[in-house]
């Protein structure tokens, strides 16, 4: 009998042992490999096959040659590391353990122009590269991830088969896997999600802190109010985890996330989603917001030494919560149109096609975004190319005036800080604005620097200066 494995899986941490669970269960052989550490990383894939009886017919290396000869030919392996350096030094040592026609598949959180050098490393060698976005977590990897994939269309083409049939599946039974494009169109794409899901991160805890103030800081209220969202439209994996984590208490009664110190870390995916709205020139205001929320929340020894500079004061102030749901769901469709927008402006920029509604497809499932309203435009983006047309965002958009300014308002006198509520409403008004205040800063260009400007219903595009000077 064969004892070669038809998979390899590099890397048993949380996601890598979760996803070599989730191909086992469907009944792959699977070659195991993790790293030698003395100390700290011993016999950790052989480890995981013992404890697992699904893992009854699958082998574990620590041996990385040994690892690779152990899968059979054209050999499938994919990498579960960190982003980084890891990354590239695994792909140095198996550039010259594999042979030409293999497929490796790097499925962690990697930058796509780190997918693109790789892609071109590999070449060389006629070993055939795709970069991976895997997301759902430890759950999502184990019982159905998101897939995003790009790079070598062939090398799809030959491992899609069995990818499809670990992805999580939408509510059609469709695989959550899709190819993206060439190059690290997958794992841009990733990278686009986790500046959606930051966003939606920030926008439940703004959410969660104005909810604190309305209830008078009774979690129990709180906690059930956001619960109840759940049957309607707001309905997220977010919002779900978010009601779940307020139902713990600690032993004195006191909520858990009472222990927990307010500062948000992150991984930098968040933070390239950021970078490259601005470098493509796609406004991507709430995930920047979100980024900047969680740098701010760092510098906590600095709010505190602020704080005692403000004589701000809280001032009486009412809210509906029906106020709060509805400006809640606009803003999602709002970071949610950011992000697809900026996937449009991307295409552009890398020569890709992507169709958005096959993007919100294997979003609907699988991953930390998922949710109803993706299930929508998994719908809508059939027919409309951006949400801000989607007659159901224009409709409730127009509706919602007072609800804004409630929520606003509300925030403000209770001195809450809400940067995505906040810069969803801005973008909002921005982008439905006429005539804007931007031709005040072309005659501040021109002022100082004569950098030109165009004039109102001028035929050519030549540039004009202003009479600033004589
Ligand atoms: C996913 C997640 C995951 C990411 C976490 C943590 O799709 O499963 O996005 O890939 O690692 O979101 O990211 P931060 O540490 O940057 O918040």
């Amino acid at each position: 009998m064969d004892k070669k494995g038809s998979w390899g899986i590099v890397g048993m941490g949380v996601m890598g042992a979760s996803l070599s669970r989730n191909f086992a269960s469907h009944g792959f052989k699977l070659s195991l490999y993790n790293r030698y550490v003395k100390g700290k990383e011993e016999k950790v894939a052989l480890k995981l096959v013992r404890k697992f009886n699904l893992f009854d017919e699958s082998l574990a290396f620590e041996s990385l040659e040994d690892f690779v000869n152990s899968i059979s030919t054209p050999r499938k392996l994919i990498l579960m590391l960190p982003a980084g350096q890891v990354i590239d030094e695994i792909i140095h040592k198996l550039k010259f353990l594999l042979e030409k026609g293999d497929i490796l598949i790097d499925g962690g959180n990697s930058h796509f122009n780190d997918t693109e050098k790789r892609i071109l490393f590999l070449k060389e060698n006629e070993i055939q590269f795709l970069g991976m976005g895997v997301s759902g977590g430890e759950k999502g990897a184990l019982e159905g991830p998101s897939l995003m994939i790009g790079g070598d269309r062939r090398a799809y083409e030959t491992v899609k088969k069995d990818l499809n049939k670990i992805a999580g599946r939408d509510s059609n039974g469709n695989p959550c896997c899709s190819f993206l494009g060439s190059g690290g169109a997958g794992h841009y794409i990733k990278m686009v999600h986790n500046g959606i899901e930051y966003a939606e991160m920030q926008l439940l805890a703004e959410v969660f802190e104005l909810l604190m103030t309305f209830f008078k800081l009774d979690f129990k209220l709180v906690q059930k109010e956001l619960e109840s969202w759940q049957n309607s439209s707001s309905d997220s994996y977010l919002l779900r985890i978010t009601s779940t984590i307020l139902t713990f208490y600690d032993s004195k009664g006191s909520n858990f996330i009472s222990k927990i110190l307010d500062h948000a870390s992150n991984k930098r995916t968040g933070a390239w989603a950021t970078i490259n709205g601005a470098a493509i020139g796609s406004p991507n205001s709430l995930m920047t917001a979100a980024l900047h929320a969680r740098y701010i929340s760092s510098m906590k020894s600095k709010r505190i030494e602020f704080s005692k500079t403000s004589n701000f004061t809280k001032k009486e102030s009412s809210i509906s919560l029906k106020q709060l749901k509805k400006v809640y769901d606009l803003c999602r469709w709002i970071n949610h149109h950011q992000g697809f927008d900026m996937i449009n402006t991307a295409c552009k920029e890398y020569n890709w096609k992507i169709d958005l509604a096959t993007v919100a497809q294997i979003w609907s499932e699988g991953c930390i975004i998922k949710s109803k309203l993706m299930e929508t435009l998994s719908k809508s983006f059939c027919s409309s190319s951006s949400i801000l047309k989607m007659k159901r965002f224009q409709n409730s958009m127009n509706k919602s005036q007072k609800d804004w300014n409630s929520v606003i308002n509300y925030a403000g006198n209770n001195l809450i800080p809400i940067p995505c509520i906040s810069t969803s409403w801005n973008y909002f008004l921005a982008m439905t604005q006429p005539l804007s205040n931007a031709n005040l800063i072309q005659a501040q260009r021109d002022f100082f620097g004569a950098h030109g400007f165009i004039l109102i219903n001028q035929k050519e595009n030549s540039l004009n200066h202003g009479p600033w000077n004589k």
